[in-house]
């Protein structure tokens, strides 16, 4: 497999990024939502919930960080042929939108934690120690929650969206373009 993306199909690099992160983001999401409504009577697993979410969001930062930096080095697999002008602006601004949420997201909640009331220091996996860079302030805490739990609805509407048009394109299209973002040796129409 080609590591490197082409201007009609995407590289190993770019297709790992992508699968990776996106099994990722469903299980920080997902443990997001449990882990507020856990038992209180059981708080063992509830801190764990929020530690291992809080290490898995930092480590999505780094990789969207990272992913941004590879994008921008790559060339980016042109729109296929004969798409609309909307469809092309419609998937450029929603991928846009994607990318915004997976950077701030996880931001936001790092600012939440970072002013919350914080006990204990943070170890990313038990590991990595992540300074707080704001002291305790419960308006600050309350801004940053309200944005971090309001934009992870947004990206979960906005992911709902990207699927539907994924499969839309591989199931009725049929363009090449989730062939291109999946692994294995089929090629792109483009490539023959
Ligand atoms: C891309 C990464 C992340 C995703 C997808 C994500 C997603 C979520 C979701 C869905 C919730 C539940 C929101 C709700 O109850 O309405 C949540 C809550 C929370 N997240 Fe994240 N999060 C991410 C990164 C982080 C990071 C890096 C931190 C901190 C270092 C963090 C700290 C928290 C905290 C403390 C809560 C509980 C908020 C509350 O008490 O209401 N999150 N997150
Ligand atoms: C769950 C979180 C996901 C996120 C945040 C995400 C994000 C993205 C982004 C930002 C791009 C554009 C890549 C770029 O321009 O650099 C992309 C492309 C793509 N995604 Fe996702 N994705 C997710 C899940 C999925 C899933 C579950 C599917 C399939 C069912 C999928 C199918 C695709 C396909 C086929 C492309 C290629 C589009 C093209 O070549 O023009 N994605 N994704």
């Amino acid at each position: 497999m080609a590591l490197l993306n082409t201007t009609n199909r995407w590289g190993g690099v770019s297709k790992t990024l992508h699968w990776l992160m996106a099994v990722m983001l469903v299980g920080a999401l997902t443990v997001g939502l449990i882990m507020n409504d856990w038992p209180d009577d059981d708080p063992v697993t509830k801190a764990r919930l929020y530690h291992m979410h809080q290490s898995f969001g930092m480590l999505l930062l780094l990789l969207v960080l990272v992913r941004l930096g590879w994008r921008s080095t790559q060339a980016v697999p042109a729109p296929p042929a004969g798409s609309w002008r909307l469809t092309r602006r419609a998937a450029a601004i929603s991928h846009g939108l994607l990318y915004a949420s997976m950077l701030l997201i996880p931001v936001t909640g790092y600012l939440m934690v970072s002013s919350g009331p914080h006990a204990e220091p943070f170890y990313a996996f038990g590991l990595v120690h992540v300074p707080f860079l704001i002291g305790p302030n419960e308006t600050l805490q309350g801004v940053f929650r309200l944005t971090h739990d309001v934009l992870t609805k947004l990206f979960m509407v906005l992911i709902i969206i990207h699927v539907l048009a994924a499969m839309k394109h591989g199931l009725v299209n049929r363009d090449g373009v989730w062939s291109r973002m999946w692994f294995g040796r089929r090629q792109t129409p483009d490539e023959g």
